[in-house]
């Protein structure tokens, strides 16, 4: 078995007695009464009973496991190493972007572990500075003239941009007429989830054998009843739209705003700018592209940026900069004519907005081109190594920073991934996107190595030799990780999610 970081060698791992998931006790099984990790001072002066009122206290102690520290630490460190994780495997989830995370973005959010989100403005002028900053260059980076930094996912990113755009219709009284949003067939779920919540009817355009969205069906699902287009460039084919001037031409024509869904703007970053493309409104996942950290839903971060058009539509507060007889000075600004409103507590996930800033900064603006260079140059030298390897490649053109690939006929996608498991490596995106069979979505990322790729394209190769070779050896993988394939039905639909004696 092998969870090594790194290079894995390709070679078949077959260990038949793998460890099963009830080897590893839970927290609670080791509990032994009396226990203590920690020990909380006791409360000086008044007791808890005299300050809250009986009445508000538990009548017995919760159930909580009783263990030691060491027991403690073993425990979650146990966990740990059982654990895919981009600091310990290659994790190539297309779309998803699981790039490594500087360490020093860590240090640089500590920095600020310690603030109040209802500080006094004037207490913290530093920690609004560096939002006023990151607001600023984000504006940059994507081309728009101004931003918000609340959204706390790409996904509310999304419904914070649509909501402007139902805004904006509705302030020029178009808001009853204009009753459609236009979304590609290869979009995320997220989009054409978000244009509903808000109200729209979605609209599906088909994509062209080229892989772009078919522009004369594009053309022909334009209208006066068309609010807005929801568009990701590089799409979730990692295809780069190249008639986007001409789709955002089209769009503005009929009095549609166009939405640039940024979940792979780590393929252009410091190269093209939405803005620049005609984009109107455009989210960014700065846990994609800027390497704050994501999964398990959050805490991710997804400011949004708009035309000079909508600023008075974004939700407030908004960071300024205001000059003052003794100089500068920072705060934030509640009073936009149309805002949509508040869409987060507070400043938004602040320490990941710290990790951001410190991401760009550290990067500057050669860093972010060199980002997305090396991450549509590991992406194309994959792509063809999987063809060479026998998948097939779907819309096999120069692509962008990830592709779809396909096994082929006979072989499963899931069996290919979760024969990867036991080759040290986390799956790539499998079934997504929705309009190719057993799609097999990669994005390596930048931050990969010459060598890891070429171990993966080994991987890749061996596990179709052995599925050529044994029809039962991927339906059994993976063999070696402490829980091999679970019943996906019962755990979407059964549970488990707290602990009962
Ligand atoms: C193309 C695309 N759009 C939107 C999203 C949603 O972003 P988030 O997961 O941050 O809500 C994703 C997430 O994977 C995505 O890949």
């Amino acid at each position: 078995m092998t969870t090594a970081p790194g290079p894995t060698p390709a070679a078949p791992r077959e260990t038949p007695e793998a460890p099963r998931a009830g080897d590893f006790p839970l927290i609670f099984e080791r509990s032994k009464p009396g226990r203590r990790a920690a020990h909380p001072p006791k409360p000086d002066g008044e007791s808890l009973q005299a300050l809250l009122g009986a009445e508000h206290l538990r009548a017995a102690p919760p159930k909580l496991p009783e263990v030691s520290e060491l027991e403690l630490v073993r425990h979650y460190t146990g966990l740990a190493h059982r654990q895919m994780s981009i600091d310990g495997n290659f994790y190539p989830l297309g779309s998803c972007t699981m790039k490594y995370n500087p360490k020093v973005n860590e240090e640089a959010a500590k920095l600020f572990a310690e603030l109040h989100p209802y500080a006094d403005p004037d207490a913290v002028q530093g920690a609004l500075e560096l939002l006023y900053n990151l607001q600023r260059d984000l504006a940059e980076i994507t081309g728009m003239d101004a931003v918000t930094l609340q959204p706390a996912a790409g996904a509310h990113g999304e419904l914070t941009g649509i909501l402007m755009i139902r805004a904006f219709h509705e302030h020029r009284g178009e808001g009853a007429t204009r009753r459609v949003v236009i979304v590609p067939d290869s979009a995320h779920g997220t989009n054409p989830a978000t244009a509903t919540m808000v109200g729209y009817e979605v609209k599906e355009v088909p994509t062209a054998e080229s892989g772009e969205v078919d522009l004369a069906a594009f053309r022909a699902a334009l209208g006066p009843e068309v609010a807005a287009v929801m568009l990701t460039n590089p799409n979730t084919l990692g295809i780069f739209e190249t008639n986007i001037l001409e789709i955002a031409r089209a769009a503005h024509e009929v009095g549609a705003l166009l939405y640039y869904d940024g979940a792979n703007a780590n393929a252009i970053v410091g190269r093209a700018r939405p803005g620049d493309m005609g984009f109107d409104v455009v989210h960014l996942n700065l846990h994609k592209t800027f390497t704050t950290p994501h999964g398990g839903g959050g805490p991710g971060t997804g400011p949004v940026g708009v035309k000079a058009h909508l600023r008075d539509f974004l939700p407030t507060p908004i960071i300024k900069k205001v000059a003052t007889p003794e100089g500068e000075r920072f705060d934030v600004d509640v009073d936009l004519p149309h805002s949509v409103g508040r869409m987060r507590s507070f400043y938004g996930n602040f320490g990941n907005l710290v990790r951001a800033y410190t991401y760009i900064r550290a990067l500057g603006r050669e860093g972010l081109r060199g980002v997305s260079s090396a991450a549509v140059l590991n992406a194309n030298y994959l792509r063809v190594k999987l063809r060479e390897a026998g998948f097939k490649i779907a819309f096999d053109r120069v692509n962008m920073h990830e592709f779809v690939a396909q096994p082929p006929a006979g072989v499963k996608t899931l069996d290919v991934a979760k024969a990867l498991l036991d080759y040290g490596m986390h799956p790539m995106t499998v079934y997504f996107p929705l309009i190719v069979r057993e799609a097999m979505m990669i994005e390596p990322t930048e931050t990969e190595s010459l060598e890891t790729l070429d171990a993966f394209a080994a991987a890749l190769a061996d596990i179709l030799r052995r599925a050529q070779e044994d029809p039962d050896a991927l339906p059994n993988a993976p063999y070696t990780t402490p829980v091999r394939r679970l019943d996906e039905v019962k755990a979407a639909r059964k549970p488990v999610l707290r602990y009962t004696p």
